[in-house]
């Protein structure tokens, strides 16, 4: 749509603006900071902040709003009040589904579907548009609604260690893979007309390293050379650039001893000159004033102009810019004209929302009904559960056979299985295991055993489940990892699934073997203790609104897994990080029965993770032949293809998804072991096999050489073409 409010236009209002109204524009808070009462009045969090109505009605963007008072004074107070009706903008965290919630991000890595995390971005974009508030204002009689026009998502930071509670957020630990969602996450939220009513704006986070954070505590120190952090760290971040992104959003950590807020070579060197970022960047909440805490700035006007200096937009819940902007502009540190730039991005941003010609930007109680929650979306998601879902052990025993059924276990009838980021998701609108079942038939009895808080140790519930098991023909346990374990700030020492819900495992398993594990859970868990007390397990994650109704079709048979891990499981926690794509050492263990020393190794655990990137099995059974290439030449500019065979030697049709990773044998930099290129996910029927083939480039063999310049060096290269990362089945050539 061709707004009316042109880029001279918008030069115009700026100009028209002053300085203070110009920080308030820069400036994120709240809504129930921003909000004024019935009587148009400020409430106490804005007073507590020393803001006056003017800033409060200059305030260029609010985030978190809650519930339709709140809105409908803002939106009314401000429209009305801003002198320059500049619209708000309301931001949120749509990290997972608005109303309608879908399968957690690290889950969704599992599906090597990235065309599906568009559409799944796609209609939460349309539910965060719609899901708003439709009401009349009483006293005014104003009726007005609100939306969400922009979302702190894809998040795009890279996990290698499960102590971080933000893995959750992630789409797991390869930047191949990662930067594929990031782009199809930004496709998703944004499509290719931000002032499209159904879209919203998308913002990279967090820019950058995050997800390095040291002991995988979050918030903590983040160190690496700038050759890792291209190699693997910024990759996605990248991408979700190249995707168009609207916004990028500045992390909490340090990279090189400079907070991220005020890390210029970051923000101007790499993401505005270096990748063209022209968007919006904004800081993550109250990050300019932890630079004090971090011990780099404690004065706020310098806080301010360090930020600016590294190109800030926004400042989200700290009021340095608003404080300190006039006398930056008036001391000449800051010039205005700088300073318009900076506000232009921002009404810029507004303007290809489409806000400036209609604040109220597609509200409409209508949509909110037809759009939110409805069974297509539900359908969707249920989709992304089933796909998302991991089988990592099934001895026979999965699809369920007719017969008796126990549920057992803390996360069977609970709708807290939407992740930490749920937004508008509400548990209640949750199918749970127990209501899946029931909906379908089965005949199963449920008791919940245990709670599922981590230190609990009350078994009083143990009893009653032992009955119901041994009553049964085969047990369903839902244990794992509740959501409120996983998360921003969320990180964990130990990584291991509750001892009282082990304790419980146990116990049925005296009197009934055949037990099948459905492991919640929002990062990956040393189940070493646990795996050999039952015959089959599955990894639902945190599998959203519609994740009992996905179990159920996996366990019975009427959906067929296919997910693969994006993250590698540790045996033990004392291996995080851990991760596939590692260098060798000067000194790899030969092998896991290896007795000796003088090698990278531990003395008491195995350095071999339980399950490696990119593990899952099927219903189906595939057979992949030996990789043929069809040359051992690669020729600058040129292509080889690799392929493989793959059968399906079941009786039941199914997905495989084939990887193909790439080692580097020797370089002017040490490369990794195997790093993911390439994948196909294709349907084969029962008894059928096909052809695998995927091509290798130069591009695919690109790293950043001894002189940072980033390009393929002759020399020979294996490549690996298997179901999973560890796969050996490989070939040889060479890059002439
Ligand atoms: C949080 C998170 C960030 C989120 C922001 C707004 O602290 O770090 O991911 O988008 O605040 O809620």
């Amino acid at each position: 749509m061709q707004s009316k409010y042109t880029d001279e236009r918008l030069r115009e209002i700026i100009a028209s603006m002053s300085v203070r109204e110009k920080a308030a524009q820069m400036t994120q808070l709240n809504a129930n900071i921003i909000a004024t009462d019935e009587n148009g009045d400020i409430t106490g969090p804005a007073l507590s902040m020393h803001l006056t109505k003017e800033d409060v009605l200059a305030v260029g963007s609010t985030l978190n709003y809650r519930g339709a008072d709140i809105m409908i004074r803002m939106q009314k107070e401000h429209m009305a009040g801003d002198p320059n009706k500049i619209p708000l903008a309301g931001m949120m965290d749509v990290i997972h589904g608005c109303r309608t919630i879908y399968p957690v991000p690290l889950a969704l890595g599992c599906t090597f579907e990235p065309e599906l995390v568009e559409k799944l971005c796609a209609m939460a974009a349309k539910e965060a548009t719609a899901y708003g508030i439709q009401a009349t204002f009483a006293v005014a009689s104003f009726a007005t609604a609100y939306g969400i026009q922009a979302t702190f998502a894809p998040m795009a930071d890279l996990a290698r260690d499960a102590r971080w509670g933000r893995v959750v957020e992630t789409t797991g630990e390869d930047p191949y893979m990662n930067s594929l969602y990031a782009a199809a996450a930004t496709r998703g939220f944004q499509g290719d007309d931000l002032s499209d009513e159904t879209k919203v704006a998308a913002c990279l986070k967090h820019f950058a390293s995050y997800g390095a954070a040291e002991a995988g505590r979050d918030y903590n120190t983040v160190d690496m050379s700038e050759r890792t952090a291209r190699e693997f760290y910024w990759k996605a971040y990248k991408a979700a650039v190249d995707a168009g992104v609207a916004m990028a959003m500045t992390s909490f950590n340090v990279y090189d001893g400079i907070p991220l807020t005020a890390n210029k070579h970051l923000t101007q060197d790499v993401l505005r000159k270096e990748w063209g970022f022209d968007g919006v960047i904004i800081s993550d909440y109250n990050a300019f004033g932890e630079m004090t805490t971090h011990g780099y700035e404690q004065d706020g006007a310098r806080i301010a102009d360090r930020a600016f200096e590294a190109g800030e937009d926004i400042e989200m819940m700290s009021l340095n810019y608003l404080d300190n902007m006039e006398k930056l502009v008036k001391s000449g540190k800051i010039s205005e004209s700088e300073l318009d730039e900076y506000v232009f991005r921002i009404l810029k941003l507004k303007r290809d929302l489409g806000l400036f010609d209609n604040p109220l930007r597609g509200m409409s109680a209508e949509r909110e009904k037809s759009q939110c929650l409805t069974d297509e979306n539900r359908a969707l998601a249920r989709e992304a559960a089933e796909k998302s879902a991991v089988l990592i052990k099934n001895e026979q025993i999965l699809p369920l056979k007719a017969g008796k059924i126990a549920l057992i276990g803390p996360f069977a009838d609970t709708g807290e299985i939407i992740g930490t980021w749920h937004c508008y998701g509400e548990a209640a609108d949750t199918v749970t295991v127990k209501a899946a079942m029931e909906k379908t038939g089965l005949d199963f009895a449920y008791a919940a055993g245990c709670d599922w808080k981590l230190k609990s140790d009350d078994v009083s519930g143990f009893e009653e489940a032992v009955a119901v098991a041994r009553r049964a023909d085969v047990v369903v346990m839902c244990v794992g990892e509740h959501q409120d374990y996983s998360g921003e700030s969320k990180s964990r020492g130990d990584i291991c699934i509750p001892p009282v819900q082990k304790k419980l495992i146990e116990e049925i398993k005296k009197v009934n073997e055949n037990i099948v594990l459905c492991i919640f859970c929002g990062r990956p868990l040393t189940l070493t203790d646990v795996l050999p007390l039952c015959k089959a397990a599955a990894v639902v994650w945190q599998p959203g609104t519609e994740g009992g109704s996905a179990i159920v079709n996996l366990l019975t048979g009427k959906a067929n897994f296919s997910g693969k891990l994006s993250m590698t499981f540790p045996c033990h926690v004392a291996q995080c990080p851990i991760y596939y794509n590692h260098m060798s050492t000067g000194r790899p263990k030969p092998s896991e029965d290896f007795d000796g020393s003088y090698v990278s190794m531990y003395v008491d655990i195995p350095n071999a993770p339980l399950f490696p990137y990119g593990y899952g099995l099927s219903y189906s059974q595939f057979e992949i032949g030996k990789v043929r290439l069809s040359s051992d030449k690669l020729e600058r500019g040129g292509k080889i293809t690799a392929s493989v065979s793959v059968a399906n030697t079941s009786k039941t049709d199914g997905y495989a998804t084939i990887q193909l990773y790439i080692h580097d044998l020797f370089a002017s930099r040490v490369r990794t072991v195997k790093e993911l290129k390439a994948y196909k996910k294709v349907y084969i029927k029962a008894g059928e096999s096909i052809d695998v083939c995927m091509d290798i480039d130069e591009n695919m063999l690109k790293f950043w050489d001894e002189n940072m310049k980033y390009l393929a060096e002759n020399g020979e290269f294996d490549v690996y073409v298997g179901e999973d990362s560890s796969t050996e089945n490989s070939a040889r050539f060479t890059l002439a």
